[in-house]
């Protein structure tokens, strides 16, 4: 008797013992990287960055900063911008799988639409890194590094809020509201960190909306593109302001800040306080002219070198380092990230803001 309990328990020591070592290695492929030290991949294989269209400078910046940092890093850089959309992306991640990419680095035009290409990078042992937009609706996203998209949004409503009222100390005050492309994960993200500032402005009246476009569904620009949000105020204020005022807008971004800007020029009206994000070099100056009220800088050559420590850290088989566990859920799984931190620029900080920009650093002085 006692011989037989001796020998069960030792096979369950000897099961434990297995399950503990599945356990491991599940955990492993799950977070992408080995820790078992050593090499990774080899130094020159090819690392895939599948960026979307040129919406904005930061994007147009992030191509050259990519290929200069992954080739100068010894990689093979393969960086690819989808301009002709959605599926022109699907299939630029297919052949950097069929490349033979380790990493693949992904800034989603519509982060929903990219499952089955992630899946094939995922089969084929590459690591996927969600690079400014989240991917979403999948399993197959090891990592994403970006600017906190939340704060954005909420340095966005609170800069709105002093900007109208250093002009105007008292409200109730008009204000309309715009947000990004409803197919980019960050849209929804920024306006909702904005509306935790703006909501209960709203709700007590401090603000109107006179159109009643609240919603972010009403407030979308499809494309990030210029002419949508143009052609958005132009019936905005033809349709809602007679001879109201508008006080202020919440603009997600520069290029639609400045589309905003142009279409109350056009309706001789008074420029609104308008909030901005990127730092675009029009936007810096109109900012120093007095026109734009607000940007973000989210210093593009930082969010790109934090993606390549990444990929050295994976090449190196060491875990990538991560500060967030816990806010960016992309419908399927919380994806470890690593945030970096926005900072509002307005005219008062706009000569500190940029001190070490090689571009926007001399436009300030
Ligand atoms: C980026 C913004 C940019 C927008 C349009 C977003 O995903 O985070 O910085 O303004 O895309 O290009």
């Amino acid at each position: 008797m006692q011989m037989i309990g001796k020998a069960g328990k030792a096979a369950a020591i000897a099961a434990i013992a297995a399950l503990a070592l599945t356990a491991c290695g599940r955990s492993e492929t799950a977070t992408g990287g080995s820790t078992t030290g050593g090499e990774a991949f080899p130094q020159n294989s090819s690392i895939g960055v599948a960026l979307p269209q040129k919406t904005s400078e930061n994007w147009v910046l992030a191509e050259k900063l990519f290929n200069d940092g992954l080739n100068g890093a010894g990689f093979k850089a393969d960086v690819q911008f989808a301009n002709g959309g959605v599926s022109e992306q699907q299939n630029q991640i297919s052949a950097m799988v069929t490349k033979g990419a380790k990493v693949i680095i992904v800034g989603a035009i519509d982060g929903a639409q990219l499952g089955t290409q992630l899946k094939q990078a995922k089969d084929a042992g590459a690591t996927v890194i969600a690079y400014d937009r989240l991917l979403l609706n999948t399993e197959n996203v090891d990592y994403y590094v970006a600017y906190d998209n939340f704060k954005v949004g909420v340095l966005q409503g609170e800069a709105l809020l002093k900007g109208m009222q250093e002009k105007k100390p008292q409200g109730p005050y008009n204000v309309e509201l715009f947000a990004g492309s409803p197919d980019d994960a960050n849209a929804k993200v920024f306006f909702d960190g904005a509306m935790s500032v703006l909501k209960p402005k709203i709700d007590d009246g401090t603000l109107k909306v006179l159109s009643g476009q609240t919603s972010f569904e009403q407030a979308v620009t499809q494309g990030w593109k210029a002419e949508n949000a143009q052609r958005r105020a132009d019936t905005l204020l033809t349709g809602s302001y007679g001879s109201a005022t508008l006080d202020g807008v919440l603009s997600p971004n520069d290029t639609i800040a400045r589309a905003v800007l142009t279409s109350v020029k056009a309706s001789g009206k008074p420029l609104p306080v308008i909030t901005g994000q990127d730092s675009e070099v029009e936007s810096v100056k109109s900012i120093l002219a007095g026109e734009q009220y607000s940007t973000i800088n989210k210093d593009t050559r930082e969010l790109v070198d934090h993606a390549i420590t990444m990929v050295k850290d994976i090449q190196a088989g060491k875990k990538p380092e991560i500060n967030d566990d816990k806010s960016y859920n992309n419908k399927v799984k919380t994806v470890p990230a690593y945030l970096l931190e926005p900072v509002i620029v307005t005219k008062e900080n706009v000569k500190t803001a940029y001190a070490n920009d090689p571009v926007l650093g001399p436009l300030t002085k």
